[in-house]
């Protein structure tokens, strides 16, 4: 195995540069091992690799393969945390409630250690459905069945409004119902 150093918090494993031959330099270094099949979700805001995780319902007792690393260098953004989720792909539905705590979120699906598709997460202006109105009073919240809808108003830090009652909710009220 080409695990070259390792220390108490991650291993640090040298990148393939072909598949019999196995390169060192400090710019190919990686945290975690590359995946074979699955998603990565990069460029997620530091700190909210555990709420993505909560998102997509992976809490470990099922025998998922994930990998999460917190608060590591990013070329683009300083910091940032990184989800790797083996032999899984998400739903839209998925995508949009990361894309409310994360938007600047990359959704990269790999096969065959190839990213085959790379898409930034985009929360659509109008959300229907997957989120709660915080006030009790709100007709989304009585017993008739009614779709909760929110505009996004302000992606960063995010405000969003409900379409039927107006109740302002940031990102804090979003992550308390995931
Ligand atoms: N990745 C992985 N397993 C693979 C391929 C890629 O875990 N088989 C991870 C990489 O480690 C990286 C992310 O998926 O965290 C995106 O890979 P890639 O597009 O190759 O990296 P970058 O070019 O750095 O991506 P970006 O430009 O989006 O920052
Ligand atoms: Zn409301």
């Amino acid at each position: 195995m080409p695990i070259v150093a390792s220390d108490a918090d991650s291993y640090i494993e040298a990148s393939r540069s072909s598949r019999s031959e196995w390169r060192l330099s400090s710019k190919d270094q990686l945290y975690v091992k590359k995946i074979r099949n699955g998603t990565v979700i990069d460029h997620i805001e530091p700190g909210h690799a555990l709420d993505v995780l909560h998102i997509l319902d992976i809490n470990g007792k099922r025998g998922e393969v994930v990998s999460a690393v917190m608060n590591v260098e990013s070329k683009r953004y300083v910091r940032k945390d990184i989800v790797k989720i083996d032999d899984r792909e998400l739903n839209p539905q998925e995508v949009d409630k990361i894309a409310l705590i994360a938007p600047k979120a990359t959704i990269n699906i790999v096969r065959e250690y190839e990213v085959t598709s790379k898409k930034r997460v985009q929360l659509p202006q109008t959300i229907k459905g997957i989120i709660r109105c915080n006030n009790p009073s709100c007709v989304v919240n009585a017993c008739e069945p009614v779709t909760s809808e929110f505009k996004v108003e302000v992606l960063e830090p995010l405000r969003i409004r409900c379409h039927y009652c107006g109740r302002i909710m940031g990102k804090d009220d979003v992550l308390k119902q995931f």
